[in-house]
């Protein structure tokens, strides 16, 4: 599998809604070589969550995992693989949470954006079985991040004071953002 470039913001395909998946289509080689240059992607970028569109795919399709070994987010707890087909979010608990948000496609900056604490998403995993999964904290922004990007929404969409929009190097110079609150 091979790394692929990540598109940034400018792209049109990053402001698209992408297309769900049939279930065959999930099941296919080319759906697997996909998945495997997202991972490799990932991987590459130290991030932790893609979406197809930022490699120029406008398919329902976006993987995460939270590794302790993150450069991007050394304070996340490390989580399982997760790769999530045609996703539909409810909202369970409308309260909502702050982190420092980036994005690979927005590359070194962050901005301070509130979601919902708490959703449900119900998608279809890797052999295209119906799955649910409820979420909170950190997670459930990790999430809502990834699956904007399958609509057309970047985080910078989200913001709610664009003067928060900041570079990473000018982050690390200050005191006042503490690093629990920086999310990538
Ligand atoms: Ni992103």
């Amino acid at each position: 599998m091979t790394a692929q470039r990540i598109l940034k913001m400018g792209n049109p395909v990053l402001r698209q809604v992408a297309s769900d998946f049939k279930r065959e289509e999930i099941l296919s080689d080319d759906t697997k070589v996909l998945l495997g240059n997202m991972w490799d992607t990932l991987e590459l970028a130290g991030g932790i969550g893609l979406a197809a569109p930022q490699i120029g795919v406008s398919k329902q399709l976006a993987i995460i995992e939270l590794s302790s070994e993150s450069e991007r987010y050394p304070e996340a707890e490390a989580s399982e693989p997760f790769i999530i087909f045609n996703p539909k979010i409810s909202i369970i608990d409308n309260d909502l949470q702050g982190f420092w948000e980036g994005c690979l496609s927005v590359p070194g900056l962050r901005g301070y954006v509130e979601r919902p604490r708490k959703i449900k998403i119900d998608y279809l995993d890797e052999f295209a079985e119906q799955q649910s999964i409820v979420l909170e904290e950190f997670l459930a922004t990790v999430f809502q991040h990834e699956l904007d990007h399958l609509i057309g929404m970047l985080y910078v969409d989200r913001m709610e004071d664009a003067g928060t929009l900041m570079f990473e190097d000018e982050m690390d110079l200050l005191d006042e953002v503490g690093e629990d609150e920086i999310l990538d």
